[in-house]
């Protein structure tokens, strides 16, 4: 007989009957369990006993510490979560229920609204309640050692979403980084136990709700914003074609836009729509807003800014410098006379001695026509024609002289 093998099985048979007569006793009940799962050794001991061989990494997950102070279930035992567990070897649905739902049934509820919620509408939740909360660490939500403090919920949501732009972002470097914890988390703008799909009319994150969710914390810009022509009418009629605030900053990866990298990459954001025909058409807006810019002084200088040195800062005007960016207001409600009293204030910004004349020295967004800067569109088209009808002249007149002076020396 394999005298090893028996000492081992007297082993388990020992241990399984001090469970079963042990089971009053909260605290030592936790013992026994830990007898096996309180380190490594043990537990590969343990296995080997049985007869089974555990990868390293399965070895270390079972591997289980006795519940640390600020542990909130400290008082409750092993079993009461895992009841299975009593029987050595434990049997295969040892882990099959969620042990949470006997005393959180209303948790399970309110996560079955949920984006996470059981399809069948049972304790089966698709992000399960140890997701977010850890099996075996649970804390108060409010201690900040907790897996759902601000500093620490971003890793467990992450463990299942591929958001790590989140980290890089200016929301999630002043949390992790700079440790403000009043600055946004997974959580401030999707919720816990009520996060919902960006596609349900519910959602914090539904397009609607957006400037609302980011106003809990920014609510000056969101104020201004929900007055401009663009915020105006997604409140007002849920209009899908105008930007609300993860437009214009990611949702996510959100740059500080006191960068250069942001206001290099602002034309292109507006133009993103603006230069969008389809888009544009349904509100008898001109598209050539982009093109006339980039070929313009300020925007010339800001491509080759955007190509060459996209760190730089650039001391160009970009679009927002003359239409504002949160209160983004209507060109054309507004009377000529208004738009120019507007526009010069912003041009002083930086032409210090601009003055009326200085304005209109600039023909803005309008490609000169017969009715809009005519002078320039006549000189233009004069241009247009006087150039190729000299060059074309030119070359006729060559051409004949060519011809005259080949059939003159062959007939001389
Ligand atoms: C005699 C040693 C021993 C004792 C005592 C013991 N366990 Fe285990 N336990 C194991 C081993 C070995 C495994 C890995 C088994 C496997 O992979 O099938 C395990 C696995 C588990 C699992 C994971 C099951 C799964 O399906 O993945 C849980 C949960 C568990 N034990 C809880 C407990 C609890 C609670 C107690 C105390 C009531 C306890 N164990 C007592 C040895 C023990
Ligand atoms: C509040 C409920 C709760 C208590 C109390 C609890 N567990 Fe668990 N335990 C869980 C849940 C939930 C899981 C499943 C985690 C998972 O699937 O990742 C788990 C998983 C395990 C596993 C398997 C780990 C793995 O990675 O496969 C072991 C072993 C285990 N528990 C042992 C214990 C021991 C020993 C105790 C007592 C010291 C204990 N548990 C107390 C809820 C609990
Ligand atoms: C998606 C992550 C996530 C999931 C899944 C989740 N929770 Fe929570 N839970 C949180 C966060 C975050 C808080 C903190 C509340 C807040 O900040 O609004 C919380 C708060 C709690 C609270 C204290 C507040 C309250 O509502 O009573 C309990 C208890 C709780 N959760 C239990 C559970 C249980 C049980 C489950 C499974 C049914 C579960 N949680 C699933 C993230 C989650
Ligand atoms: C046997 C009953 C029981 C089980 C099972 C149980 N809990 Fe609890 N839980 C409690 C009790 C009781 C408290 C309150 C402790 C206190 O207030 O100090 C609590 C508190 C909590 C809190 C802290 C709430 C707060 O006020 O901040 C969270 C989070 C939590 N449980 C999550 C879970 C999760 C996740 C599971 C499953 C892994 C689970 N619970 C399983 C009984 C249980
Ligand atoms: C254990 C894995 C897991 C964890 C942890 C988890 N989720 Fe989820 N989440 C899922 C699954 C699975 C879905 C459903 C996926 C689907 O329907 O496409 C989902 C859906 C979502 C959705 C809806 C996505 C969509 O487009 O339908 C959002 C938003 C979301 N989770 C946010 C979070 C946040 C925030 C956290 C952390 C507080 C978190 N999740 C934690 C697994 C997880
Ligand atoms: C500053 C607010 C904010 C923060 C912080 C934030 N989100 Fe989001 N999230 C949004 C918005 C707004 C949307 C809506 C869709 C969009 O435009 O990207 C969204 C969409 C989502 C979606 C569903 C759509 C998709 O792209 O699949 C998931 C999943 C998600 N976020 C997970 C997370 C996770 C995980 C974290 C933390 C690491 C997080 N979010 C942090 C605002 C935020
Ligand atoms: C829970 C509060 C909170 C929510 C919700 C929130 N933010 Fe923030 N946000 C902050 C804080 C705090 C900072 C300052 C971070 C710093 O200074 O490092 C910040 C910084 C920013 C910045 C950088 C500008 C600056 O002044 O530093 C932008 C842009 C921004 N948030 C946009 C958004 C958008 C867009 C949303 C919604 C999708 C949003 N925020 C939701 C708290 C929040
Ligand atoms: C049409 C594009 C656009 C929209 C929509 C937009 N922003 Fe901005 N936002 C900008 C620009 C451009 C800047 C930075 C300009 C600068 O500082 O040079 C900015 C700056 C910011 C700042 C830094 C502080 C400040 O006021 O300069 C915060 C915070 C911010 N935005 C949040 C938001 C929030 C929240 C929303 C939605 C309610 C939103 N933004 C909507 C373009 C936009
Ligand atoms: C130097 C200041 C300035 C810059 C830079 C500028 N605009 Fe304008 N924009 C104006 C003025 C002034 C008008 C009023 C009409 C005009 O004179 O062309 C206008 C008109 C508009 C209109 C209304 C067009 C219509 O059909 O009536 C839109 C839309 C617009 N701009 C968007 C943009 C976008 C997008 C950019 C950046 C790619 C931009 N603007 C850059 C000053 C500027
Ligand atoms: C997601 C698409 C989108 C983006 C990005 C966008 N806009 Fe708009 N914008 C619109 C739509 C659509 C309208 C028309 C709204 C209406 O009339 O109801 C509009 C209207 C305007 C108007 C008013 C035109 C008028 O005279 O009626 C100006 C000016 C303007 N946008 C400037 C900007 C600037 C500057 C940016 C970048 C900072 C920008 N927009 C970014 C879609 C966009
Ligand atoms: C954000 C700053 C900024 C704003 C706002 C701005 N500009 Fe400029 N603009 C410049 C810079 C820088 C130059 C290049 C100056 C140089 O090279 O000497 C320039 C050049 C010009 C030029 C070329 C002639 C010259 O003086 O060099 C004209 C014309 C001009 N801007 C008109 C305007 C008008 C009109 C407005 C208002 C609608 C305006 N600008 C708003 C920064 C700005």
């Amino acid at each position: 007989m394999n005298f090893k093998r028996f000492t081992n099985l007297t082993y388990i048979a020992l241990l399984a009957i001090f469970l079963m007569v042990g089971g009053e006793s909260r605290a030592g009940d936790d013992k026994e369990c830990l007898e096996c799962h309180g380190s490594k050794e043990k537990v590969t001991d343990a296995a080997g006993a049985m007869e089974l061989k555990l990868s390293p990494e399965r070895s270390d997950s079972l591997v289980i510490r006795a519940a640390r102070p600020g542990n909130v279930h400290e008082g409750i035992a092993c079993t009461d979560c895992h009841p299975k567990a009593s029987e050595i070897p434990h049997p295969t649905d040892t882990l099959k229920d969620n042990p949470c739902a006997t005393c959180h049934d209303g948790s399970v509820k309110q996560v079955n609204g949920s984006a996470h919620r059981d399809p069948k509408g049972g304790s089966f939740l698709r992000a399960p309640c140890w997701g977010c909360h850890t099996a075996h660490d649970v804390r108060k939500t409010k201690d900040p050692l907790s897996a759902v403090a601000p500093v620490n919920v971003a890793s467990r949501c992450l463990t299942c979403h591929a958001k790590r732009e989140y980290l890089v972002g200016v929301h999630g470097q002043a949390v992790q980084l700079a440790g403000l914890d009043v600055a946004a988390t997974c959580v401030s703008c999707h919720g816990a136990h009520d996060i919902l799909a960006p596609s349900e009319a519910g959602s914090r994150v539904a397009r609607r709700n957006i400037s609302f969710t980011c106003g809990k914390c920014h609510g000056r810009v969101a104020e201004a914003y929900r007055k401009s022509v663009h915020g105006a009418a997604l409140t007002a009629s849920d209009n899908p074609d105008v930007p609300t605030c993860v437009d214009c900053h990611e949702a996510h990866g959100t740059l500080d836009p006191a960068l250069p990298k942001f206001r290099l990459a602002s034309p292109k954001a507006c133009g993103r729509c603006h230069a969008d025909e389809r888009k544009m058409v349904k509100y008898g807006l001109s598209t050539q807003v982009y093109s006339t810019y980039v070929a313009d002084f300020h925007g010339t200088t800001a491509e080759l800014f955007r190509a060459a040195s996209p760190d730089q800062p650039l001391n160009q005007a970009v679009c927002y410098d003359c239409h504002g960016y949160h209160d983004v207001g209507s060109v054309r409600s507004a009377g000529d006379k208004q738009i120019q009293e507007r526009l010069l204030v912003r041009c002083q910004a930086c032409h210090k001695a601009a003055t009326a004349s200085f304005i209109s020295a600039w023909t803005g967004h309008y490609v000169p026509s017969p009715t809009r800067y005519k002078l320039i569109y006549w000189v233009r088209v004069f241009y247009r024609l006087a150039i190729p009808g000299t060059i074309g002249f030119f070359l006729v007149y060559i051409a004949v002289d060519v011809w005259g002076r080949r059939r003159n020396r062959r007939s001389s």
